[in-house]
């Protein structure tokens, strides 16, 4: 009787081993450069080089972004075994070859795919081929996959991650695993042991606000689709509102610190979408905020919470590891306004005297008790830190 209580407990356990998402990886929410926001299906070699060069030489990568992804379009067909092909015209040398080129960067590097037969742009998916291209990727020297949901049918997607999260792990190489499938499965709810990130929306458009006509989300509102996940988030397990669009040109900068906070804010994966190579200088600034990428970065790993959404006016509010309090306050209106942040909102006794710091000008505010007004542009964000 005990032996078999003791064999069924083993069996129970290498079952869950064999299921727990255990790689170690994105104990913060990754940071790094996709080619997809700014180059979409023209991305190549070269591109991707100068984007790793890049990502070096204008200080991202000292400020922490670290994996060079290239996403949909880069491969075309299949060989007689199965293999998947990239394209010999847009990637001459290989995928090898690219990614030994971004590790002697000191950078990482990943790839796309899709769970369904053909990506999103057309292109051979993993459907059936998830061991296979798996074993590929890790023979390449990829340290990341994403993996898109398009043509996918009637598959399940907890099913079908899974496989591609078996399959990764059986390389024994660690991938991190960024799942695409834009919350459809609410996969915030049992994905925590199958991806290190998964999509909670829609595609982000280059806009402030608004839907698109077939699919898409200005950044305002993807925030929306993404506020209330805070209890889903984690160290190696984050919500992912998409990618960046910050210095892609379609919001003035003060919206771009708006997106960047905010992302920050949630604890989102910092990936950005732009022109490393030719960023203005008030774009740089954004995405190497160190200040503002701590928030994000914090090993607390928690996603900040909305405490107030009321009168074109958000609060949200992010506890950090040694204590001090990260808060954003947004202006969504179309005029300037003073937007009053409580004690209460935080948590804190109203007699409580507080340090503040203010992460967009770095510089310390002086002390508040019981409540900090921030004045705040129309779409512009206060990012503060409560010590
Ligand atoms: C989907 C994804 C995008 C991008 C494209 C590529 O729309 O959500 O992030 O990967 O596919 O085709």
């Amino acid at each position: 009787m005990r032996n078999s209580l003791l064999a069924v407990a083993c069996l129970a356990w290498s079952a869950y081993s064999l299921q727990a998402l255990d790689n170690g990886l994105a104990k913060t929410p990754p940071m790094g450069w996709n080619s997809w926001n700014k180059i979409g299906c023209n991305v190549a070699e070269d591109s991707v080089k100068k984007a790793a060069d890049a990502m070096v030489k204008s200080g991202m990568k000292d400020a922490g972004y670290q994996y060079i992804v290239i996403d949909d379009c880069w491969q075309v067909s299949r060989d007689e075994d199965g293999n998947i092909v990239a394209d010999p015209q847009k990637f001459p040398s290989g995928i090898k070859a690219l990614a030994d080129y971004v590790h002697g960067l000191g950078l990482k590097f990943g790839i796309y795919s899709d769970a369904g037969t053909k990506t999103c742009a057309g292109r051979p998916g993993s459907r059936g081929y998830e061991f296979q291209d798996a074993r590929t990727y890790a023979k390449w020297g990829v340290d990341y996959l994403k993996y898109d949901w398009c043509n996918t049918g009637k598959e399940n997607a907890e099913a079908a991650y899974s496989t591609m999260r078996d399959a990764l792990a059986k390389t024994g190489r660690p991938i991190v695993f960024s799942m695409c499938e834009w919350g459809t499965a609410k996969p915030w709810t049992w994905a925590a042991n199958v991806g290190n990130l998964w999509r909670t929306t829609t595609d982000i458009l280059d806009q402030w606000e608004g839907k698109g006509k077939e699919y898409g989300a200005g950044a305002i509102t993807i925030v929306d689709m993404n506020a209330d996940l805070a209890d889903y988030a984690g160290p190696g397990h984050w919500n992912d509102p998409d990618m960046l669009e910050v210095g892609n040109g379609g919001m003035t900068t003060t919206e771009y610190r708006s997106h960047f906070s905010l992302w920050a804010i949630l604890a989102a994966p910092l990936i950005a979408g732009n022109d490393l190579g030719n960023m203005q200088p008030e774009i740089a600034e954004i995405l190497m905020n160190k200040e503002v990428i701590a928030v994000d970065q914090d090993p607390l790993g928690k996603q900040g919470r909305r405490v107030k959404h009321e009168n074109d006016q958000d609060i949200f509010v992010k506890p950090m590891q040694d204590g001090n309090v990260a808060v954003a306050i947004v202006n969504r209106g179309k005029e300037e306004q003073t937007i009053t942040l409580k004690w209460a909102d935080v948590n804190f006794a109203a007699n409580k005297s507080v340090a503040i710091r203010d992460l967009w000008q770095h510089k310390d505010l002086g002390t508040f008790t019981g409540t900090f007004a921030a004045q705040v542009p129309s779409h512009g964000t206060a990012m503060i830190r409560m010590k």
